[in-house]
């Protein structure tokens, strides 16, 4: 199916965006609810903004799995929160407060181990890529 002019060009646009971030290149991704259920807003934008420092630290060091990061306002959760999951693990985890953070992002982030006694869940994603699956046009 031919794409419209428009819609193609926006996906030009959207893949140079996803280049610049350097999509591709992560080993992990970590989506990040900061509320307001499961945490309040200031609880979840002070987790967020640690880990924003987090990620940044841990992309810096040479040789740590690279990460990306995502703010989210819901995982359907709603208790317990900031409410975390880390991709491809699939590691769910609860109360990612500030601190709590800075043992997932030493202990699983880089170190590859999950924080047992904060994993709320588990859903690992596997299996083969779909059909078709790229990104070239
Ligand atoms: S508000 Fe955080 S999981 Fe729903």
């Amino acid at each position: 199916m031919e794409l419209a002019d428009e819609t193609a060009a926006a996906l030009a646009a959207a893949r140079e965006a996803a280049g610049q971030r350097e999509i591709g290149s992560y080993a992990r991704h970590i989506l990040l609810c900061t509320g307001p259920d499961c945490c309040t807003p200031e609880e979840g934008q002070r987790a967020w903004e640690r880990l924003k420092s987090l990620a940044a630290r841990v992309n810096r060091t040479p040789g740590a799995p690279k990460l990306y990061r995502t703010k989210v306002g819901c995982l359907r959760i709603c208790t317990a929160g900031p409410t975390g999951v880390v991709y491809p693990d699939g590691t769910w985890y609860g109360c990612l407060t500030p601190e709590n953070l800075e043992r997932v992002a030493a202990e699983h982030l880089v170190g590859g181990r999950e924080v047992t006694e904060l994993v709320i869940g588990r859903n690992p994603l596997g299996g083969p890529p779909p059909q078709g699956a790229t990104t070239e046009s």
